[in-house]
């Protein structure tokens, strides 16, 4: 029987493709989708996330969570996602309306409903879910598994600017941070610190998995709606921005929660960088404890299990 699932999204490319991924495994029953600021502002993501809904045919209802990280400006990021989050994706209007309750409440009313059985996928900042775990600390003890797309553990980050505090890299383009944990460290802190069943899937691992431009050129004429929408939010990143690959971070999160064997793990407790000068950058202290960081990904797998879902 398929399990419940509940995702929390800042709507963006490759959680427009994380969406579509859940929606279409049928290990999972998509029952709440819930949306944070992070790549584009609040009111982008929930909206976004209706229009791929809405595009793929899922009736998953939508709450809108946190404007703002609990203790930072928030910091988007137009200039990978588009200043509309989805690539200037041109179709479809999104044909209802989000819920009325909070994300934070949406998640803890969730949980409650599902406990013990329910997944939890967090592809954004991690705000909804550190004020859901401060207004109901019981929650951490609701969830069957959480899988976090968040950190970068062994190699660089993807947002800090240029400093000498790069980990282990002589390339001086790379950074401290992983966006998401840049963007409301405080709440990635308040997380990690939670007895939650997590799973970190960082940088580390989500850099080893994206649509090749190869990848997309093959979908060039396809009519169904959820390869449709891949090849559309990847449109701008290929001919406009020129990238040779738009990396699946947000998707390879939905794929571990449904085949934890994907990627090879390491326990212990993790440590997010609340100051300004590391401001985000992840830590593992190893040892004993159920948190788990992904080391190593079977890419090839993945890709198999996300172009077949997929009909990439
Ligand atoms: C993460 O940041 C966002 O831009 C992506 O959607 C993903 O969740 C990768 O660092
Ligand atoms: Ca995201």
């Amino acid at each position: 029987m398929a399990r419940p699932l509940i995702m929390d999204v800042d709507t963006g490319i490759d959680d427009a493709m994380a969406l579509a991924l859940a929606a279409s495994l049928s290990d999972y029953d998509l029952v709440a989708v819930t949306t944070v600021a992070g790549n584009v502002p609040v009111e982008r993501t929930a909206e976004n996330t209706l229009r791929v809904l809405s595009w793929i045919g899922s009736d998953a209802p939508v709450y809108r969570g946190m404007s703002q990280p609990l203790a930072r400006t928030l910091h988007t990021a137009p200039n990978v996602h588009g200043n509309d989050g989805l690539g200037a994706w041109q179709e479809p209007l999104a044909r209802r309306d989000v819920e009325e309750v909070s994300a934070p409440e949406a998640i803890i009313q969730t949980a409650r409903r599902h406990q013990r059985e329910i997944d939890g996928v967090f592809v954004g900042p991690l705000t909804n879910l550190a004020v859901a775990l401060t207004l109901e600390p019981r929650l951490a003890g609701w969830f069957r598994t959480v899988t976090i797309m968040g950190g970068a553990f062994y190699s660089p980050g993807n947002v800090t600017p240029v400093g000498e505090f790069n980990k282990n890299s002589s390339d001086v383009t790379s950074s401290v941070a992983e966006f998401n944990m840049y963007v409301d460290p405080e709440a990635a802190a308040v997380v990690a610190r939670a007895a939650l069943p997590a799973t970190w899937i960082g940088l580390d691992v989500t850099h080893q998995v994206s649509v090749t431009h190869d990848v997309w050129r093959c979908i060039e004429n396809v009519t169904a709606p959820e390869p449709a929408l891949i090849r559309e939010v990847c449109r701008q990143t290929f001919e406009t921005r020129r990238m040779d690959k738009v990396h699946l971070h947000d998707p390879l999160a939905v794929a571990v929660a449904a085949y934890p064997d994907l990627v090879t793990v390491r326990h212990g407790q993790v440590r997010i960088d609340v100051g300004n000068v590391i401001r985000g950058e992840t830590r593992l202290i190893e040892g004993d404890g159920r948190t788990k960081v992904a080391e190593s990904v079977d890419s090839g797998r993945f890709m198999d299990i996300f172009r077949t879902a997929l009909g990439v």
